[in-house]
């Protein structure tokens, strides 16, 4: 069965529509890619399915083990297993780093001895020891912000994680960590999407099916050779 299906969805921000009819199927324990230009809607599917209240859902379901997120709340949505982690990390200040996750894995069921063991070793699988006490990505560089979202992957194990551009702002070194942490989480049973328009990230993690996205359309998907494809020649291979 798939972790999360995607229908008929179609999204607007402000008066344009900028996400429709868009399908999708994402498997337990695979690596799937959405890929597509700037400005084609990859980081409005994320943030509709996260339930943000600027992107307004239209039409569609998103079946996540069958149950539809869309009706829900964005907290109910990451309780029942969904994990958006942002292009962009917000900043927030007078919330600790540990204090956040504490308060997000009890949310996820786990108790309170469990994440005592488990968040050392989690913010050393991600070199963020130093980052413990520290305010929830305030100053953080832009590698540190993508470090710290996949903290959030470790530790809550969800069902369905969407990665909007976790690549993006991120050194070579960081990039292989990054990798690594993603493929044992789907390893572990997370389907995963890694939003990207960078192919670079996708060699080390090669996806099971690329979707691509084109003015707001799924505008065709493949296999790993796709990604390939785009990485060469450009968007203009799909368009064509
Ligand atoms: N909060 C917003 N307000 C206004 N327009 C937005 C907003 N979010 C996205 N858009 C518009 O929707 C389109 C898709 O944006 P986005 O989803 O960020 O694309 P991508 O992530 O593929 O680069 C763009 O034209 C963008 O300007
Ligand atoms: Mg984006």
């Amino acid at each position: 069965m798939a972790a999360l299906v995607v229908r008929d969805l179609a999204v607007r921000v402000g008066d344009k529509l900028v996400l429709q009819d868009v399908d999708l199927e994402l498997a337990p324990a695979r690596i799937h890619a959405l890929m597509g230009p700037n400005g084609s809607g990859k980081s409005t599917l994320a943030l509709a399915l996260a339930g943000h209240p600027a992107y307004a859902v239209v039409r569609g379901q998103a079946l996540l083990e069958g149950q539809d997120l869309l009706p829900l709340p964005p907290e109910a949505r990451a309780r029942a297993g969904l994990l958006v982690a942002f292009q962009n990390p917000p900043e927030v200040e007078g919330v600790k780093l540990r204090e956040f996750l504490r308060l997000a894995c009890a949310e996820r069921g786990q108790g309170f001895c469990e994440f005592q063991k488990a968040f050392p070793l989690a913010l050393a699988r991600l070199r963020l020891q130093d980052f413990r006490d520290r305010e929830l990505n305030v100053g953080f560089s832009g590698g540190e912000k993508k470090r710290a979202e996949l903290l959030q992957l470790y530790l809550l194990r969800p069902k369905v994680a969407l990665l909007d551009e976790p690549d993006s702002g991120v050194d070579v070194d960081a990039l292989k960590l990054i990798a690594e942490v993603i493929r044992e989480m789907a390893e572990a049973g997370t389907a995963v999407l890694l939003i990207t328009h960078n192919p670079r990230l996708l060699t080390y993690l090669p996806p099971a099916q690329v979707f691509v996205l084109l003015d707001g359309r799924i505008a065709e998907c493949g296999g790993p050779e796709l990604a390939c494809k785009i990485g060469e020649e450009g968007f203009e291979v799909v368009r064509r």
